[in-house]
């Protein structure tokens, strides 16, 4: 029981009065059962159905029956003959950036050269915006008190002192030095409430320069906290009228996996939903970002969740879906968290046998982060797993608005700043270093669509086509499945295309 309500009351809300729910039926009869399914899978039962709707006891039996045989029905989806998409007129314009993946022992040795690549590249970074004369953290006793200095450093450590100020601990390649924000001394001192709160966004092992006034050494007065962020740009328009789709997370091989959803959104590539077809039409691109299928294995206690117990047939029934898009339509996907590949960052193409027999020369696999370049744009493909400890430690973050942790990790110009959560392999480059600033940054992971502009960048979060899991409403989580974001490349515009109610 979640909230203090019973499992009726709760399937009672999301019937929404559609569908009558029987006296006889009692909270006992539907133990154990995922209300969010079950709701679903109720209005589907009752979809084509002309008498009255009840909901009793035999019905639940059946509804129950189907949802535990429940397999994806996989049918084929034919283009609507009246449909001309402007996509297909135009050739694809697309260049891939992947970085050859190393393979290291993750010794401590790489790890140290690996944290030395960050510290270096995002301290170059740094340099190219105005913060003055930098000097080393073991140079600060040569300087008179009150003098005013940069320092670039990766954050080791942040505590709150007794007397409620911020203690940053800052290492560069010569030492450590203490960064002292000051507490505001009144809510008036407006400069000084802007620096704290800055400061207590910091997290462990990012790279940002700070100026300040030096104190007795090792300690530095902090009065400006910089980030390498993003530089203000404008992205390019271009002058065909095409589009961009971002999805992720599709979970396929999950009960919970919105099968007809997905078909809708395939249906609507191929013409043949009247809603959006225009924009159907320009659709170009395809991005998918991680989470093809539900994977095996990945929590405990997964395999009551799941409707396909044979990871092969998870990406083959996963493939059956992608072989039904227009081939004119370009298709880049991504692993997710979720996916049968290594965990640890950067994660490699999906392999070869999971892909199987499936081949099309309009699907490029690629890792976890990339760069593609797509109609000019520069879009930076990531799955999120970072998004999970960025959420957890940066104030004002959270998974219901994952735009906002996304434009932290822009700010960071790292796709994983905190190093300990996500794995990481050490190669001796920090590939999740952002060299270049994105046009678009596209995440997934989180379930919970989002768009937001950052300095130019567009930021976009794809959402899911799986259903609230337990697991999520064990965290209070709320999914937004069935939207899909489409960029469109000449005007800028991003529309959220909603498969609920189509
Ligand atoms: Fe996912």
């Amino acid at each position: 029981m979640k909230g203090g309500k019973t499992l009726i009351s709760r399937l009672y809300e999301r019937l929404d009065g559609k569908v009558i729910i029987a006296a006889e039926l009692e909270d006992s009869d539907m133990e154990g059962m995922n209300v969010d399914e079950l709701s679903a899978m109720a209005l589907s039962f009752f979809r084509e159905y002309d008498g009255l709707r009840v909901l009793d006891k035999k019905t639940l039996g059946e509804i129950i029956k189907g949802l535990e045989s429940k397999e994806p029905l996989v049918v084929e989806v034919l283009q609507q003959p009246s449909f001309k998409p402007v996509a297909k007129e135009f050739e694809p314009k697309f260049r891939m950036r992947n970085t050859p993946l190393e393979k290291t022992g993750a010794t401590v040795n790489d790890f140290a050269s690996y944290f030395r690549d960050r510290y270096k590249r995002l301290r170059d970074m740094l340099s190219t915006s105005n913060i003055g004369m930098v000097i080393s953290s073991d140079k600060i006793g040569q300087y008179a008190n009150g003098r005013e200095v940069s320092i670039v450093g990766m954050v080791y450590d942040k505590i709150v002192t007794k007397k409620g100020n911020i203690m940053v601990t800052l290492e560069d390649e010569y030492g450590s030095s203490k960064v002292i924000f000051i507490r505001p001394s009144s809510p008036d001192r407006r400069d000084q409430s802007s620096l704290f709160d800055s400061a207590m966004k910091l997290v462990h092992d990012e790279v940002i320069a700070v100026k300040g006034k030096t104190g007795a050494p090792p300690f530095v007065i902090a009065n400006k906290l910089i980030w390498p962020d993003v530089p203000v740009h404008a992205r390019k328009q271009t002058r065909e009228d095409l589009a961009i789709a971002f999805t992720s997370d599709v979970h396929v091989g999950s009960k919970l996996f919105l099968e007809d959803k997905f078909i809708k959104f395939i249906e609507w590539l191929n013409g043949n939903v009247e809603t959006g077809r225009d924009l159907a039409g320009k659709v170009k691109y395809l991005v998918i970002g991680g989470d093809l299928a539900d994977g095996i294995g990945v929590y405990p206690g997964q395999d009551r969740d799941l409707a396909i117990l044979d990871i092969y047939k998870q990406y083959s029934t996963f493939f059956k879906y992608i072989e039904d898009i227009p081939d004119y339509i370009q298709i880049f996907i991504i692993p997710g968290n979720h996916d049968a590949v290594q965990l640890a960052e950067p994660q490699p193409v999906l392999p070869e046998e999971m892909i199987g027999d499936f081949k099309r020369d309009n699907v490029h696999f690629i890792p976890s982060p990339s760069y593609v370049e797509i109609e000019g744009l520069t879009s930076l493909i990531y799955h999120g797993n970072s998004l999970d400890s960025v959420i957890h430690s940066i104030p004002g973050c959270s998974y219901s608005r994952p735009e906002i942790a996304m434009v932290e990790i822009l700010k960071r110009r790292h796709i994983s700043p905190i190093y300990g959560d996500t794995p990481i392999v050490p190669s001796k480059k920090d590939t999740l270093v952002m060299d270049i600033a994105p046009d678009i940054l596209h995440m997934g992971h989180v379930h919970k669509n989002g768009l937001a502009e950052y300095h130019g960048t567009q930021v976009i979060n794809s959402g899911t086509w799986q259903a609230r899991t337990d697991y999520q409403i064990k965290l209070g989580h709320i999914p937004t499945p069935g939207l899909l974001p489409v960029y469109e490349t000449r005007s800028g515009r991003v529309t959220n295309v909603d498969f609920n109610g189509l």
